[in-house]
């Protein structure tokens, strides 16, 4: 079936036609078209995203995105419209789902909500090379599996039996991975968002010049907090004014991917997981796959990653999460209104 699929709960207006096929057991997507407008330039003085601006470019860019994304289409061509209603920015929620209702009136096509934390945990399947260790896509090889999901707004372990099935282990108490990244950017003078920022400076660092703590590492649960890491950064550059930025960066991202890669270790141990997955905006962070990637192999397990272009906020992700609600026929619908704090 052919899902249009639209994505507006931050600061990427994002449209995408996805081909899905398959059962849970073997879930296939083929992406017809995706694109995305970023709304980071718009952003960027204020330093992280201004929930109004976000709704006025959302409400801009939505007919623009939709009609270039139906160029050569006919809307009788796809089966549903697909819109993320939650976890978000309530008022840049909104803009996708009126669009997406008012679409679905007109072409006459049924409208399904989506998760967006359901989309990051399912953008790795969106590649067929996703399991990196075994050249062949191979779902039997995943569960029993720990996902570990690190966006801008979420930090969740999770402890999965089959695609369909979860149980939350842990989640942050305070500041998100992503928004820890954010923060310390800021203070470091970088531009919004602070994660690529980082990572870009932290190669010209020591990672093991500046001792931050490692929060919540020793604590035998699988809950995460940044805030206390946030503060240590802080105060460190008060009291250094003249130390070296790219240290500071490398040492910060080292002291989140140590305790990230630590956590779902051990979960990874504690579960009998067959497989790591790993997804969210942070997942785009190198060193984090590559450190995560590392220690999965040690122990001998497959290790799931997005590409690199589903890691961030994207549409395709959202078919793929409405497609596997499609087929799960226990699941609960989504109501078609915006939740701000929907979980996973
Ligand atoms: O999933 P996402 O696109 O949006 C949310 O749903 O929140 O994640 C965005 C987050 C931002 O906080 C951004 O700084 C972070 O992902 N991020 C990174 C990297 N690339 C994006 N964090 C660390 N290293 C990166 N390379
Ligand atoms: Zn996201």
């Amino acid at each position: 079936m052919k899902i249009l699929a639209i994505e507006t709960s931050c600061d990427e207006t994002a449209i995408a036609v996805v081909e899905a096929k398959g059962g849970m057991k073997n879930p296939r997507f083929k992406v017809l078209k995706n694109l995305i407008a970023s709304q980071i330039p718009i952003h960027r003085p204020f330093g992280g995203v201004v929930p109004n601006l976000a709704k006025r470019e959302h409400i801009k860019n939505l007919p623009i995105l939709y009609k270039k994304i139906m160029r050569g289409y006919s809307p009788s061509a796809l089966n549903y419209i697909a819109v993320t209603v939650g976890p978000g920015l309530e008022p840049a929620l909104w803009t996708g789902i009126n669009f997406a209702q008012e679409l679905s009136e007109k072409i006459k096509k049924p409208l399904i909500g989506a998760n967006h934390m359901e989309g990051h945990l399912y953008s790795f399947l969106l590649s067929q090379k996703a399991v990196i260790s075994n050249s062949k896509f191979l779902i039997s090889k995943i569960f029993p599996a720990i996902a570990l999901i690190v966006s801008g707004g979420h930090t969740i372990l999770l402890q999965m039996t089959a695609i369909n099935k979860w149980k939350k282990l842990g989640e942050t108490l305070d500041d998100a991975a992503g928004e820890a990244f954010d923060k310390v950017a800021k203070m470091l003078g970088l531009p919004y968002p602070g994660g690529p920022e980082i990572q870009k400076l932290a190669e010209q660092g020591n990672p093991g010049a500046i001792k931050f703590p490692r929060p919540m590492l020793n604590k035998l649960n699988y809950e995460f907090s940044f805030s206390g890491l946030k503060t240590s950064v802080l105060y460190y550059l008060r009291d250094h004014s003249q130390t070296e930025k790219a240290d500071v960066a490398a040492s910060f991202q080292q002291a989140v991917i140590d305790v990230l890669v630590k956590k779902t270790i051990r979960a990874a141990k504690e579960y009998k997981a067959k497989s790591v997955i790993l997804c969210g905006g942070v997942a785009a962070s190198k060193p984090l796959r590559e450190a995560l990637r590392i220690s999965v192999k040690e122990l001998q397990l497959n290790f799931a990653v997005p590409d690199f272009q589903f890691n961030t906020d994207n549409a395709v992700m959202i078919a793929a999460a409405a497609y596997l609600n499609l087929l799960d026929k226990k699941k609960n619908i989504l109501p078609i209104e915006a939740r701000g704090n929907l979980t996973i």
